[in-house]
């Protein structure tokens, strides 16, 4: 049996993950349900790189060692991998014993090989991406990668020859397919290999949290060093027991978004031909998932929680959205807009109509099972070569690993199949008793569509697939008869089964969403007054707080809110919007006229789709809320001191 090497990264523990950590995973456990329904022998791993400075000092916030502080997350991440229906076979953490052993004997092949070597690092580290940088790489003085400040280092250090494997690099990337998109070839090649690669620094001493190199006390493994063996050390290599390896390595497919790239295709390769071990056979880069134009980070908040998304509008519909949208190699931009969008027309109207549709009529019409008196007619011979054609189109796409290419491929069929229906017209042939053979034929039509369908579906949407399969009353699931017709056998029998997607208001979604950001805000806010409240400030600091008196104009509820004021209020300037948190106390009546205290200078912020331009200030106590009010008839704009 051939066999299936596929990988995701292993991700960092070091936060909760979101929809863009998720998308990699989900897009390899398509991959990899794709390949076992080809028949490949698959192996499929994916994990978690525990250790560095970043995790180090996160613990360390956190006041608990960095074993526990891992240890807590790494079971959010295999418990959402489980939600989400990921096929792993297995999971590695890099603080596992074999991982450790197996990096401390790499680090040691490589030091007595020569290819490792001590010396002092001086230089610029990006603590976030656990990146070494040179003084001209920089851009305005921070890191490249992620635009935050870089910190001056210098550590005695073991070095890795990266250099000596500049030229095999250069031929590996400009004339081989190994890194996929072809467009991230150049990039490797014009940034790093043609202005000459320097040698790595793969030891650090100003920290602990790390594999110790065993015979060097005070050097742990630089992290990437460590990181990147796992794709060997999960397969038993340098271990007693090298099966696995010996079965499944190389790696057909290391998966990845683009900003790890450069590791993959320069350090990873270099480190295997230092170990005179066959190089993965390609490495593929995609684009980020955006959130505001910007990469997701967990900061961003819950709307790019996956679990707060599966739990909200299910597993398969998460998967589909996240596969269809990213385009093969560019970026994908994340809203709550497109994924409700893709959910009522992709998935409730467009497949679950057609699916339950073609479920309903063969009740109605036969009692759930298709006559042998079947009769053909026109419109059949179209419906059966587009199956044909969009069957083998997705095995193309699937091949060439373009999951959202393979994904419209089926939709053309899904889109095809309810034309047939309109085509047909399987209810004006009920009418008549002379037609039930034709009608019989279209009904077993749009079954077997639905069939191929679900078999090409499999991989993206396994659940999906299930629920269609058990109506179908079929267990096996083979891809090669996704491009067969007449699969199912004669006096079958579909059932009806739940809506597989329901239908998604989205209004009132988009409120919802908004009503949990907005909680979660307030909370955070209020947790970080509470612990500004302790520090002592100058007079300076005050100062910088811009009170003025503010006279309320106007008054308004905002419909989805229980909390929220709008108001617009003279602040000495002009009319500006505030919204406030004072509903549970005032009324929009009540607010018209006051002379209130307003925070200037507060940095504007949405909410609940409206901007505010400052703050009220209020008392609070128990709960219970109380506006500061100005006395007398001081004009609005009147400095409050
Ligand atoms: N620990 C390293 C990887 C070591 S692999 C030997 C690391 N971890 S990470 O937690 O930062 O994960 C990065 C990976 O997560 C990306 O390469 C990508 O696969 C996935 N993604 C994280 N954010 C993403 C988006 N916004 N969009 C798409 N993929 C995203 O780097």
């Amino acid at each position: 049996m051939e066999k299936f090497y596929i990988t995701t990264p292993i991700y960092y523990p070091s936060d909760n993950l979101h929809i863009g950590h998720t998308y990699t995973t989900v897009a390899a456990d398509t991959i990899a349900r794709y390949k076992r329904m080809r028949g490949y022998d698959v192996m499929f791993l994916t994990g978690t790189d525990e250790h560095g400075q970043k995790i180090q000092r996160k613990a360390e916030e956190a006041g608990v060692s960095p074993k526990a502080y891992v240890d807590k997350i790494v079971d959010g991440v295999k418990s959402l991998w489980q939600l989400m229906h990921i096929s792993n076979d297995r999971f590695i953490r890099t603080t596992d014993a074999q991982h450790v052993a197996a990096v401390q004997k790499i680090f040691k092949k490589l030091y007595e090989k020569g290819d490792i070597y001590k010396d002092e690092y001086e230089g610029l580290y990006c603590t976030p991406c656990e990146s070494f940088w040179t003084e001209h790489q920089l851009v305005d003085g921070k890191c490249p990668d992620c635009g935050r400040p870089v910190e001056k280092t210098k550590e005695e250090s073991y070095f890795f020859r990266l250099s000596k494997y500049q030229d095999r690099l250069i031929d590996l990337i400009e004339n081989t397919d190994f890194l996929e998109p072809a467009s991230r070839r150049n990039e490797m090649l014009n940034n790093f290999l043609r202005p000459g690669l320097a040698d790595l620094c793969v030891s650090r001493t100003s920290f602990s949290w790390g594999i110790p190199v065993d015979f060097d006390e005070g050097h742990v493994v630089y992290v990437w060093l460590d990181a990147l063996s796992n794709y060997i050390s999960a397969l038993g290599a340098f271990s007693d027991d090298e099966s696995d390896f010996q079965k499944y390595w190389p790696a057909d497919l290391h998966l990845m978004a683009k900003e790890i790239v450069r590791f993959h295709t320069l350090i990873w390769p270099a480190i295997l031909m230092a170990l005179d071990l066959p190089l993965p056979k390609k490495v593929l880069g995609h684009g980020w998932m955006l959130l505001e134009g910007g990469k997701i980070s967990k900061s961003k908040g819950n709307v790019v929680d996956p679990v707060i998304l599966a739990g909200k509008y299910g597993v398969d519909a998460l998967r589909y959205y996240a596969l269809r949208e990213m385009p093969y190699g560019a970026d994908s931009e994340f809203s709550n807009e497109a994924l409700i969008s893709r959910i009522n027309a992709d998935l409730a109207n467009d497949l679950g109509n057609l699916v339950s549709r073609t479920a309903a009529m063969l009740e109605k019409y036969f009692g759930g099972t298709v006559p042998s008196a079947r009769e053909s007619g026109e419109f059949d011979d179209a419906l059966i070569a587009c199956a044909a054609q969009v069957a083998a189109r997705t095995e193309a796409q699937l091949e060439a690993y373009n999951l959202s290419a393979a994904l419209t491929e089926i939709w053309t069929l899904v889109g095809r199949t309810n034309k047939y229906i309109d085509e047909t017209m399987p209810w004006a042939l009920a009418k008549d008793e002379t037609k039930k053979a034709r009608l019989g034929a279209v009904l077993y039509n749009l079954a077997e569509s639905v069939r191929v369908i679900a078999t090409l579906i499999s991989p993206f949407m396994p659940e999906t697939a299930d629920k269609i399969f058990a109506q179908l009353g079929m267990t096996v699931r083979n891809w090669a008869d996704a491009a067969k017709w007449n699969v199912l056998p004669e006096g079958f029998t579909m059932t009806k089964g739940d809506v597989l997607f329901p239908r998604i208001d989205m209004e009132k979604e988009l409120a919802d969403l908004a009503a949990i950001s907005e909680k979660k805000a307030a909370k955070k806010a209020v947790k970080s007054t509470a612990t500004e409240q302790k520090a002592e400030i100058g007079i300076e600091d005050f100062a910088k707080c811009d009170l003025v008196v503010a006279h309320v104009l106007e008054a308004e509820t905002i419909q989805g809110s229980d909390k929220l004021l709008k108001l617009t209020v003279d602040a000495g300037d002009g009319t500006r919007t505030v919204v406030s948190g004072i509903r549970a106390a005032y009324s929009a009546e009540e607010m018209v006229g006051k002379k209130v205290v307003l925070l200037k200078n507060l940095r504007p912020a949405k909410l609940r789709g409206i901007m505010s331009e400052g703050m009220l200030l209020c008392a609070a106590h128990d709960g219970k809320l109380s506006l500061v009010t100005i006395e007398g008839d001081l004009p609005a704009g009147s400095e409050v001191r």
